[in-house]
């Protein structure tokens, strides 16, 4: 269907912006603010005006369009399509009611080769009119905009005085149509098609709806938010798994006022109910723009860096990576559980900064195959981003191959390659003055550490780690004090990127354990002489005043 609309006069307005845009610095994802900030005069536009400013190929080009449901999308995407228009935008591709997980806004900025994608999302941050709202910038290979391309976003938000938009009345997005407005084609597309035909090439869907309807039941928590229909599509329709597999699937403006987070405390009632009752035999959880995942097995929960390494190494089982990869990579602070498989493997394993950003040129360059983070993310070259249901169907697609439960899985890798015990101690909501010293103090005693004893074991490095990129040589430092005893057990210290409130101080743990040691031991125990290093060193409990952690990963 095509009408147009207002497409006899465009009336161009620059609108004045009369009170002054603070500047802002786009994070690891582009901006994050409160709700409530966005919604302040001019706010979200003056942004949006940087971007459309500094994004090549604006005039005559095409943008993927969408976010993840929460409040402000709809709106959002009115002001965003009216500015696009003034801007010279040919086609803006937008979705039904305006959902749009990021794995499937990163897949249809490669299908129709478009300049690049907003996407609106705050991610796992909580929404609804008190949470938070963002605007990501992705670029035309689909993933996060790079390091160079958020700075001159932002330079450009330091002396913006104006923006360019049209009138436009409210626009019905709720079915699949085609819009002109002046020179300017708005498609609505159903966002979930393409993604699931993307997942359809890659798995064998009849060995996975075989094995889950063999007395395999599964449970699936979209947390109300976006991968709700995506999964409702794949897990129910398709695969065949019983009605009412997957809970919250409606994506809610406020996520029903839960935290979409996949982790063992956001996700408690799903972790709950594999852990501590035997009706499920996987469960699976992703965060509010879907890509996010967390692994559940009856009684077995899986550490995100196990993740990694167990999809690395059980690759063969998916058709598309039977051939083998290319090679993988890790963010710094993922535990090197991945590094050991791809050594087995004789692949090449790279480690990079924290945020998905860092992998793009790897991937663009085929120098790697998967890839993913500690903090719930696992990916391939499928898309340029992080996909939480893709990880899901990997998982069950090498559980279908091998016909065994996720904690003999995990027990038969460990048995292999060892186990790196691992885990993550989030403080939150820090007094910013208090983190930031807390931080450059421990710093600045990182170099008398080097040869003396942590927690009993010889310090072989203590620096803050700098990575050159080994595609275009860019450097990137001050990405996380690290420590690293002989023995290969590390502790690493990073303040978020991404919180809103405060700083977030994270504290990673790892310590290996060869194949013939002990592999049962509870995570916190086998990490227990790290963490109370790390206390005294650092000053943690005296400094932030916090004696244990908000969340324990
Ligand atoms: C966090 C994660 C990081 C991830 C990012 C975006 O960033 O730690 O791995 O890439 O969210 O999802 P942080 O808040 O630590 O800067
Ligand atoms: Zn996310």
């Amino acid at each position: 269907m095509s009408f147009s609309l207002n497409s006899s006069k465009i009336d161009f307005l620059k609108i004045k912006i009369d009170e002054a845009f603070q500047d802002q610095k786009p994070g690891t994802s582009g901006l994050r603010k409160s709700t409530k900030q966005f919604l302040s005069n001019n706010y979200l536009q003056s942004f949006v005006e940087a971007i459309f400013k500094t994004l090549p190929g604006v005039n005559g080009g095409i943008l993927i369009l969408g976010g993840d449901g929460r409040f402000g999308n709809k709106k959002a995407i009115e002001v965003i399509i009216a500015m696009a228009v003034a801007h010279g935008i040919s086609r803006i591709i937008t979705t039904v009611d305006g959902i749009l997980s990021t794995p499937a806004a990163s897949n249809l900025i490669r299908k129709h080769k478009a300049i690049g994608g907003i996407i609106l999302s705050a991610s796992h941050n909580p929404g609804g009119q008190d949470g938070d709202f963002g605007v990501k910038v992705n670029g035309p290979n689909g993933g996060p905009a790079s390091e160079s391309l958020t700075n001159e976003i932002y330079s450009y938000t330091k002396h913006i005085d104006s923006y360019q938009t049209i009138n436009l009345d409210a626009l019905d997005i709720s079915i699949p149509s085609e819009i002109l407005i002046g020179k300017t084609v708005v498609e609505v597309v159903d966002g979930i098609e393409d993604y699931v035909a993307l997942m359809q090439e890659i798995f064998d869907f009849e060995k996975i709806s075989c094995f889950i309807k063999n007395n395999f039941p599964i449970a699936f928590d979209a947390l109300n938010a976006v991968t709700g229909p995506y999964a409702k599509k794949i897990l129910e329709d398709l695969l065949g798994a019983s009605a009412g597999t997957v809970r919250n699937g409606i994506p809610l403006e406020d996520f029903g006022g839960c935290h979409p987070d996949p982790n063992l405390t956001y996700a408690k009632d799903l972790a709950d109910l594999l852990l501590k009752s035997d009706k499920y035999s996987f469960g699976a959880a992703c965060d509010g723009d879907g890509d996010r995942n967390m692994i559940l097995g009856n009684q077995c929960f899986v550490n995100p860096s196990d993740s990694l390494a167990v999809l690395t190494a059980n690759a063969n089982c998916v058709p598309a990576y039977a051939k083998g990869l290319f090679g993988v990579a890790r963010s710094m602070p993922t535990s090197s559980a991945v590094d050991v498989v791809a050594k087995e493997l004789g692949i090449n394993c790279y480690e990079t900064p924290t945020g998905w950003k860092f992998f793009g040129n790897l991937l663009d360059s085929e120098k790697i195959t998967l890839c993913g983070e500690e903090s719930f993310g696992t990916g391939s070259n499928h898309v340029r981003e992080k996909d939480g249901l893709w990880a899901v169907l990997f998982w069950l697609q090498i559980l279908a191959e091998k016909q065994c439960s996720v904690s003999d899985l995990m027990k038969e890798h460990w048995s292999k390659y060892g186990r790196h015990y691992y885990s993550r101690h989030d403080y939150e909501e820090v007094d910013l003055e208090i983190a930031n010293n807390l931080y450059t103090n421990l710093e600045a005693r990182l170099p008398s550490l080097i040869n003396q004893n942590f927690a009993g074991i010889k310090v072989c490095i203590a620096d803050n780690f700098k990575y050159q990129d080994p595609i275009d040589h860019s450097l990137t430092d001050a990405q996380g004090l690290r420590i690293i005893l002989e023995d290969g057990s590390r502790v690493v210290l990073r303040l978020s990127g991404t919180g809103t409130k405060g700083a977030t101080l994270r504290v990673y743990l790892e310590n290996y354990v060869s194949p013939d040691g002990d592999l049962a031991q509870d995570p916190q125990r086998a990490l227990s002489a790290l963490i109370t290093a790390i206390d005294q060193l650092a000053e943690i409990t005296k400094r932030t005043g916090m004696d244990k952690p908000t969340v324990i990963t």
